[in-house]
């Protein structure tokens, strides 16, 4: 079975940005600052009009066609991106490593729901059971994977004989350590990134393109 491990990389093709690398978000702001439940609980205003921020620009975009032709190929998807694209794509299969920006929790009570609104309607936005304040539902830094994404990643790459490892840079524990955990379970691992990355040297094929361009030519050359 084939599975794709994916990152921001492969958004990037229709225009939203990665996190590090030409254009990156973490090399404008300090993740420490948005991307941490201590900055949350410190500016909880600040940390939302930046997610309000990237929740507009997303939902203006379209999946990209390596997007659809993962979702064709019916490959599950392990995803390190929180924007939805993948689904959108019409992938079945998604698990998500680092939750969903379009999912709200509340920091008092047990509430999780969807949000959709861009702009949000108020900043930051309040629990509808008890109002509390709302967080998204995303994994920050300093913060567990959610179990059952673990789980399930686990679970497909026991079965895995080929790892497509696409557009992330492999720098941020533990989804980094998955190409390692198929390798070991004798899955063939193939990089699809124009630049190199600390995932590299693991790789048995490289394809040095972008994300659809490199798709393709893995596709035409193993008939799949
Ligand atoms: P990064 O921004 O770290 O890396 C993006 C990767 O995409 C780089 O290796 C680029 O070379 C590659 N890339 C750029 N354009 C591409 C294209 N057209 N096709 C294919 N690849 C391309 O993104 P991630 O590895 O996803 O976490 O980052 C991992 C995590 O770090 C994110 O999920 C986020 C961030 O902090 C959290 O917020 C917890």
């Amino acid at each position: 079975m084939i599975v794709a491990l994916t990152g921001a990389g492969i958004s990037a093709e229709v225009g939203i940005p990665t996190f590090r690398g030409k254009g990156g978000l973490w090399n404008k702001e300090d993740p420490k600052e948005l991307a941490t439940l201590s900055a949350f609980l410190k500016d909880p205003v600040k940390v939302w009009k930046w997610y309000d921020w990237r929740r507009s620009l997303i939902k203006e975009k379209h999946p990209s066609e390596a997007h659809h032709l993962l979702a064709r190929k019916k490959i599950p998807v392990i995803t390190q991106n929180v924007d939805g694209l993948h689904q959108r794509a019409g992938s079945e299969q998604v698990v998500e490593l680092h939750g969903n920006l379009w999912r709200v929790r509340c920091l008092n009570c047990s509430y999780k729901g969807w949000n959709y609104d861009t702009p949000l309607k108020e900043v930051p936005p309040k629990c509808p059971e008890c109002g509390g304040l709302l967080r998204p539902d995303v994994v920050w830094f300093g913060e567990p994977l959610p179990e059952e994404a673990i789980r399930e990643s686990l679970e497909l790459l026991n079965y895995c004989s080929l790892m497509l490892v696409i557009g992330t840079s492999g720098s941020v524990y533990p989804a980094s350590q998955l190409p390692y955990y198929a390798k070991e379970r004798g899955a063939k691992l193939v990089e699809i990134n124009p630049e190199e990355t600390p995932l590299s040297p693991l790789m048995d094929l490289k394809i040095r393109k972008g994300a659809t361009e490199g798709l393709k030519e893995f596709f035409s050359s193993y008939e799949l």
